[in-house]
């Protein structure tokens, strides 16, 4: 009877420490491919703490920059695998999966951020995050890096500077044509190799923002950056179909409130990074900064803007209205 009790008593003890014991957090991993100290790295690190703080007993975000995980390429397979949950991208890198959202690269479409900004929040901008849906991808939302410039081992005042010069570009075919308008040769290659085919002259430019310039140390291989302001670097945040609908109702608001704090945080710090890292770079004194005339400007506006011809048809006209509305 002893015996019988003390089976009982050791069966309700286990039965209450199961009943009570805490399941691990689900790890949610967000790849990144730059550097930590740039509006995105920051908008990662931002989500990772107020997930933490608000949900933590439920997840764990943990963040992967530099193109540590996964670059350029493998991301979007990776995020669709389900071997990663988060990434934020380039918009130029989509092209596999939407040819709408190309229109971000057209050279010389939005006069500044702030146009960029009202385009993305208006109707046409929303629906763009929709875009990749039919693929497996959720787009949940812009952030912001910034407009691009020119680097290059030669100064490049006006196009024919850039003429059989060899730039790397992002992959994206509306880049590939920005600069066949210029006869210069681009070569689509990631990320996480523009350094050293800068260094080794490999290549003889690159475009980029200048948070990504500054970050990863372009400035130092490449003696002169034209400030053309030609186009715009932004990220969509995307997780997959799959993930994001297999969460609770209440975790995936939780979460994505979450990511929009983190996305307003990387926001304000891509307005004020760009211009520190410019000045930084200028003080650096390894790269001159070249400023160009409005007679200079408007002749690589004039060759490069016909590319919207190219892709008017695979975008759509009145989408390109719209962005172009923006500037107003
Ligand atoms: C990034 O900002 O995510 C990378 C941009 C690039 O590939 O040049």
């Amino acid at each position: 009877m002893k015996n019988l009790q003390k089976m009982v008593s050791a069966i309700t003890l286990c039965v209450g420490m199961v009943a009570g014991a805490q399941a691990a957090p689900d790890t949610i991993k967000f790849s990144h491919v730059v550097a930590e100290n740039t509006p995105k790295g920051q908008m990662a690190l931002k989500f990772r703490d107020l997930v933490a703080e608000r949900i933590g007993d439920k997840y764990v975000v943990e963040v992967y920059p530099n193109s540590q995980l996964f670059g350029d390429g493998k991301e979007m397979e990776a995020l669709i695998l389900g071997d990663i949950q988060f990434i934020a991208p380039s918009l130029s890198k989509f092209s596999k999966y939407t040819k709408q959202l190309q229109i971000y690269d057209l050279p010389f479409l939005f006069k500044d951020m702030a146009a960029v900004d009202r385009f993305q929040r208006s109707e046409a901008g929303q629906a763009l995050l929709n875009s990749v849906q039919g693929k497996g991808l959720t787009g949940l939302g812009y952030l912001h890096n910034g407009l691009k410039q020119l680097s290059a081992n030669d100064p490049l005042r006006v196009p024919s500077d850039a003429d059989g010069k060899k730039f790397r570009i992002m992959s994206s075919d509306v880049l590939a044509a920005q600069f066949e308008a210029v006869d210069a040769v681009p070569l689509k290659k990631p990320f996480s190799e523009v350094f050293t085919l800068l260094q080794t002259r490999a290549i003889d430019g690159q475009e980029n923002t200048w948070s990504n310039i500054y970050s990863k140390k372009f400035f130092e291989v490449q003696p002169y950056i034209t400030e053309s302001n030609h186009g715009v670097l932004d990220y969509m945040v995307t997780t997959s179909n799959e993930f994001w609908s297999g969460l609770p109702d209440a975790d995936r608001d939780v979460l994505k409130k979450a990511l929009d704090e983190a996305v307003a945080h990387g926001n304000q710090i891509a307005n004020e990074k760009g211009m520190k890292d410019r000045q930084n770079i200028i003080d650096s004194g390894r790269s001159q900064v070249i400023t160009l005339t409005d007679a200079e400007r408007q002749q690589w506006v004039e060759v490069m803007k016909p590319v919207w011809g190219e892709f008017q048809e695979q975008i759509g006209q009145s989408l390109i209205d719209a962005a172009v509305a923006s500037n107003q």
